[in-house]
């Protein structure tokens, strides 16, 4: 994987995300740092980059795998004009404005797990992390939102082995780290200004792999058996029990089993 470097990203950058971009070699989490940079005042739009986390997180208190230039590892500054419980269509939109850029950058074509899991081949490709401060009245103050994908990785410790893949797995070449971290900003630019309409999660929708399927559901300690049937306006997920009771879920995990096509 070329290494990645402020010029080389910027260069290929043709939107206002990204502009104002940090770059490190190695962090402890991009998160972390945009949340510190969010807290004084960066601006909508700046950027954290990193060629290697040492404690990279994953949603639900995991961490997330990010060895030394093997994975694109960033984060992204906002402060929408949002109600916090509307913090999922952003994070739906980052995960359509990923699966663009990577099929544009590698050739490799994504599906997205609801919410916002991309993957290739049942298995997980790319990952992204919403955290977010609140503002007085219930909007965001800001919202740092995390993606990471492994790009060239080959070999995944033990517990991800059979859960997780790269790029490079799915028969990508030599990549360009600062081209598809440039067109996931240029592609998320892009999907941002369709936050109100929405137009985005017609591809969101036609992406998923779980619609149409049996999931299993996890909220916290509630884990039941269910048919994904479809995703409304505000990218929740809308399920039917075994008992065929219909729930509309706006937080949880559903993971699929072995049924991927
Ligand atoms: C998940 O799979 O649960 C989400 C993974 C998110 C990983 C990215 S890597 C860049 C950013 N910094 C972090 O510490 N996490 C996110």
């Amino acid at each position: 994987m070329r290494t990645i470097s402020e010029e080389t990203i910027k260069a290929y950058l043709n939107a206002d995300m990204g502009k104002e971009l940090s770059v490190y070699s190695v962090i402890d989490s991009t998160n972390n740092a945009a949340k510190l940079l969010a807290k004084n005042g960066a601006p909508h739009g700046a950027v954290v980059v990193a060629g290697r986390q040492t404690a990279g997180k994953g949603r639900l208190g995991r961490s997330f795998y990010s060895p030394d230039a093997e994975g694109i590892y960033m984060s992204v500054i906002l402060r929408p004009q949002l109600r916090a419980e509307y913090s999922i269509l952003m994070t739906s939109a980052v995960s359509v404005a990923a699966a663009r850029a990577i099929e544009l950058v590698s050739g490799v074509s994504v599906k997205i797990k609801w919410v916002n899991d991309l993957y290739w081949n049942g298995k997980k490709l790319c990952g992204i992390l919403t955290e977010s401060s609140l503002a007085p009245g219930g909007t965001l103050d800001y919202a740092v939102i995390g993606i990471g994908i492994n790009v060239s990785t080959n070999s995944f410790p033990p517990e991800l082995s059979d859960k997780a893949t790269s790029l490079a797995a799915a028969g990508c070449g030599e990549l360009d780290a600062n081209r598809l971290i440039a067109e996931i900003l240029n592609q998320f630019a892009v999907v941002y200004r369709q936050l109100a309409t929405r137009e985005f999660l017609e591809e969101y929708k036609a992406r998923s792999c779980v619609l149409g399927k049996t999931v299993q559901v996890v909220r916290g300690e509630d884990v039941y058996e269910a048919t994904a049937i479809d995703i409304d306006r505000d990218a929740h997920l809308l399920v039917a029990t075994k008992s065929g009771e219909q729930r509309v879920l706006s937080s949880g995990e559903v993971s699929l089993k072995g049924n991927w096509m």
